[in-house]
């Protein structure tokens, strides 16, 4: 594993794969950029060719080309080597051959299908009824190439007979989801026991994709043809939607639906519309309004604000906000706004229709009015402003504690204290109180989540670094750096303080017996970065030798001032032997200290 990752670097310049994603321009030996990774004017992205790593001074951010990746592409280490692998050619000799091997058969399994699917929708009856409907839904006939919708035949094994005749084995299939294996005759299907059948039946099949174009999964609409059809057939009433169960290539809980189409937009747009679903996604991308992400069959996750995260800062939400989905949107929001980014709702609505609608029911009636919803998208707690003054009357005295009731949770997971304490004037100025009641009232509530705090105090808290830190941290940097040089440090360790010797020799280890480097050099990329060879001066073992010398004079003062308390002690106590010993050892190490400076 180690020399594939080698290999794979040696082949493959970080210069000309960050080239791909962004404009890179030279400076001196290094190259700079405006990072794509968080929002700057001047560029603090560095490129050190020569290191073969990247640095950003602005965000912190750094490592080697897997790093870069990860980042970039919003994929774990895995899916980085996999893909820088097969960009360079090195073929992956020791990765699990068998769970690789099976996660392409069922990426195969799933692309055969939605060939099938796609087959079906064009050039069968039904198909092209659930063509129509989506049509009649106001969707392209392009659109729906490009998302290579299909429709699956309304019997029980029309995709088994197919994938079958192909060659594929029902034990594989079944992997994907798209078949279920019965263990008990489900009552209105008459199907055998422990017999196979098509999971998806008489549905608009929407393929879900990962974030390099692969089919993970499905989900499948009934529409008004199909679901009379269906009703007939099953006992239990027929759900508007079906989804692929959870895969060994599919965690819903990890997938945007469309970003594979949409991530370069999100980062071109430094924002994202986030939207319910697979037609919301569609019917606002086919708008134009391309930087768009959908969750779909489950709420926001932590895991979803990560990889957009890697994107953008800046959601704009099309959430269903009304009564019933207000509680999971909400937490979902305020999870968001811990995980630091900016919120903001865009209201669905046509002029004068009370009623609520989504996106691409509003997009289809009127392009405008949802062109108006998106740049007329208000700031969070705007938003919540203007809900609850609308819902309560400010000029009634129990009103008036209502309307603080529902917004001070609001304002209190405000994480910055400048906009927070913007929020608590408005709200005392628009219910007629003085702001040292709001704040009063504001230390007594919780935060409508509690979730945010622990993220927020944490991301707050910038400790300081002492100098001996960063003389440590320099040290790793030179060890990480010149490998070869890495004895002269390991000899002189007892100058480290204990935990610091521990870490060198944790170090060691890890470069000799472990794989993935990234993780370390994205750490000290910041270190790395410098190119200390453009000094031509420079010599590595002075350097390291400098490091270890101010390092060991710390480690002395440290010492003689434990010794001096311990000499104090000592007289108090009349301890004479003592005194003796800790005397003899505070003149050792103080010539030592001597000599040293
Ligand atoms: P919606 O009911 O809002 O559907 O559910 P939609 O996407 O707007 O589709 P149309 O406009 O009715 O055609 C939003 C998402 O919730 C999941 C699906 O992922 C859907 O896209 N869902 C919904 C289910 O998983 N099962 C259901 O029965 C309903
Ligand atoms: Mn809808």
């Amino acid at each position: 594993m180690l020399s594939q990752i080698e290999e794979i670097k040696s082949r493959l310049n970080i210069v000309d794969l960050i080239q791909g994603y962004i404009r890179l321009n030279k400076a001196g030996t290094n190259f700079k950029a405006v990072c794509p990774f968080h929002n700057e004017k001047t560029p603090s992205f560095y490129v050190s060719p020569a290191r073969q790593i990247w640095h950003c001074f602005g965000c912190q951010k750094g490592g080697d080309v897997f790093r870069f990746l990860m980042e970039i592409e919003g994929v774990d280490f895995p899916e980085a080597l996999k893909t820088l692998a097969q960009k360079t050619g090195v073929i992956l000799k020791k990765e699990n051959k068998e769970i690789s091997s099976e996660k392409n058969r069922l990426y195969g399994i799933n692309e055969t299908a939605v060939k099938f699917f796609q087959e079906n929708l064009e050039k069968t009856p039904a198909g092209q009824k659930a063509k129509e409907y989506l049509i009649s839904r106001g969707l392209k006939s392009q659109t729906i190439k490009e998302w290579r919708l299909g429709y699956a035949l309304n019997n029980w094994d029309s995709l088994i007979k197919n994938l079958s005749a192909i060659g594929y084995k029902l034990e594989d299939v079944e992997k994907t989801g798209l078949i279920i294996k019965s263990n008990q005759p489900p009552a209105a299907s008459r199907q055998p026991l422990n017999k196979h059948y098509d999971r998806f039946r008489g549905r608009i099949m929407f393929p879900i994709f990962d974030i390099n174009e692969k089919i993970i999964a499905f989900g499948g609409r009934i529409f008004a043809e199909s679901s009379e059809a269906l009703a007939k057939e099953e006992s239990e009433p027929v759900a508007k939607y079906i989804n692929s169960p959870q895969t060994l290539i599919y965690d819903k809980s990890q997938v945007l639906y469309g970003l594979n189409k949409s991530k370069v937009e999100i980062r071109k747009a430094n924002s994202t519309i986030l939207v319910e679903g697979y037609m919301d996604l569609i019917a606002v991308w086919q708008a134009g309004f391309k930087n768009v992400a959908a969750v779909s069959g489950t709420a926001l996750t932590d895991h979803h604000l990560l990889i957009l995260k890697r994107y953008t800062d800046n959601l704009l939400t099309a959430f269903d906000m009304d009564e019933a989905g207000e509680r999971a949107t909400k937490r979902s929001l305020n999870l968001a706004r811990s995980r630091g980014f900016n919120v903001k709702i865009i209201t669905l609505g046509l002029p004068n229709a009370g009623e609520k609608i989504d996106p691409a029911d509003l997009i289809k009636k009127s392009f405008e009015a949802w062109k108006k919803s998106v740049e007329e998208a208000r700031e969070i707690t705007q938003f919540y402003f203007e809900n609850i003054f609308a819902r309560f009357d400010a000029g009634s005295p129990e009103d008036k504690a209502k309307i603080a009731q529902n917004l001070l949770p609001e304002i209190k997971i405000i994480p910055n204290k400048i906009i927070q304490a913007h929020w608590i004037g408005e709200l005392a100025k628009k219910i007629n109180v003085r702001e040292e009641d709001i704040r009063e009232e504001l230390k007594k509530t919780k935060k409508t989540e509690e979730i945010g705090e622990t993220f927020i105090s944490r991301a707050n808290k910038t400790e300081k670094k002492s100098r001996q830190d960063l003389l440590f941290e320099r040290l790793v940097a030179l060890f990480l750096k010149y490998p070869e040089k890495k004895s002269l440090i390991a000899r002189s360790s007892d100058f480290l303080r204990a935990h610091q010797a521990s870490y060198i020799k944790d170090l060691d280890e890890l470069l000799n017996n472990q794989p993935n480097h990234s993780d370390l050099y994205s750490q000290f990329s910041h270190l790395l970065v410098l190119d200390d060879e453009e000094n031509s001066d420079f010599d590595p073992e002075i350097e390291i030798n400098e490091c270890l010398k101010e390092l060991k004079g710390y480690c002395l003062r440290q010492t003689l001032n434990d010794l001096s308390k311990k000499i104090i002690q000592a007289e108090k106590e009349k301890n004479e032997e003592n005194l003796a010993i800790f005397s003899r050892q505070f003149n050792e190490f103080s010539s030592q200290l001597i000599e040293l400076i």
